[in-house]
């Protein structure tokens, strides 16, 4: 399949589980045409994805969420939360390496895979908050950053990450969260845990607790977000065990509805084992600076019955969900000793 033609087959068959079936080859092929480093301009790559931009922003502009939560899922970790008290965006970044600098001025300018800087203005212009789990630029995005900080907008963080914008006057526009403390951000609540990405090594099996703080270890925020009555856990790439920090989130009422799932680097079985009843909504896919074009979505159709049981969803690029209440019901259900509806 072109681009063209793969940008076309999911126009017609949007994010549902009713169209899991026809979505699946189109996941196949593009795990197919995406299969090294992002080395290349590849001209009808970028206008598939700015055109897709450009149609998920109309749609972000015009459209208003009376319920629940809708997600807009963009590059590899970044989603944008819209309820009807605003927008959240989390681990922001517009293209593979694009958020070191603003694109079209760094490094990357060459491979012209970013968004357009009328796009990101649109995007700067919605959104209220920004969440950043951690340091690594394929989860934040100095150009947007910049924006939101022009127009006053939160902007929160790891201490590393604010530290290393000091220089060029962004860090000031950063906010630190006080973990483990419920904080108000615009129209979401946080609950956060000090967590890290370690860089060092790890014995197989066993869990990365050895090294925090390691120089080359980078600090991780993990979040809980409550936001239109849905509770979302986002651990990004933290390594460390959080299930006795997740069970006391639990008690004090956080329990987590949606899990954002990195796919790799992190500790997914403290997180499994605290919320055996999360909804799975995968993010860090196609992450083209990592070897082979980062992780591969069509694996995830293999579990068809994830999809059956509307326990997981896939979007790509520009592509949106709707969690509400009725879809999360029997999972809430489940987790309170009820049987889960099949
Ligand atoms: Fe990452």
């Amino acid at each position: 399949m072109t681009w063209n033609e793969i940008d076309a087959a999911l126009e017609r068959h949007p994010a549902t589980f009713g169209n899991t079936q026809a979505r699946a080859p189109v996941f196949a092929a593009i795990d197919g045409q995406i299969t090294d480093r992002y080395t290349e301009h590849r001209p009808d790559l970028v206008a598939m994805y700015r055109r897709r931009i450009d149609r998920a922003l109309d749609r972000m502009e015009s459209g208003t969420v009376t319920g629940g939560v809708r997600l807009w899922k963009f590059y590899s970790c970044s989603v944008v939360l819209q309820s009807s008290d605003g927008f959240v965006a989390v681990d922001f970044c517009e293209g593979p390496a694009a958020g070191d600098e603003v694109p079209e001025r760094g490094e990357v300018a060459a491979l012209d895979f970013y968004w357009r800087p009328d796009q990101r203005a649109r995007l700067a212009d919605l959104v209220d908050v920004s969440l950043i789990t951690h340091a690594n630029r394929d989860h934040f995005d100095v150009g947007l950053s910049e924006m939101l900080a022009e127009r006053g907008k939160t902007i929160v963080a790891p201490q590393r990450l604010k530290d290393s914008w000091t220089p060029r006057g962004l860090g000031r526009h950063v906010s630190v969260p006080e973990y483990d403390t419920v904080q108000q951000v615009g129209p979401c609540e946080i609950l956060t845990y000090d967590g890290v990405q370690f860089g060092g090594p790890y014995e197989p099996g066993t869990w990365r607790t050895p090294y925090k703080r390691r120089e080359d270890d980078c600090p991780t925020v993990v979040y809980l977000i409550r936001m239109g009555g849905v509770v979302f856990l986002h651990c990004a790439e933290n390594y460390e065990r959080i299930d006795g920090w997740l069970a006391r989130c639990t008690e004090r009422g956080w329990e987590a509805d949606v899990l954002f799932q990195p796919g790799m680097g992190w500790c997914p079985a403290s997180v499994a084992a605290a919320c055996p009843h999360v909804f799975d909504f995968r993010v860090h896919d196609l992450e083209m600076t990592h070897t082979g074009g980062g992780s591969k979505i069509s694996v995830l159709f293999h579990d068809w019955d994830g999809f059956r049981r509307r326990r997981r969803m896939y979007c790509m690029w520009g592509e949106d969900f709707l969690v509400n209440r009725e879809l999360l019901a029997p999972l809430r259900c489940a987790r309170h000793g009820g049987r889960e509806a099949d």
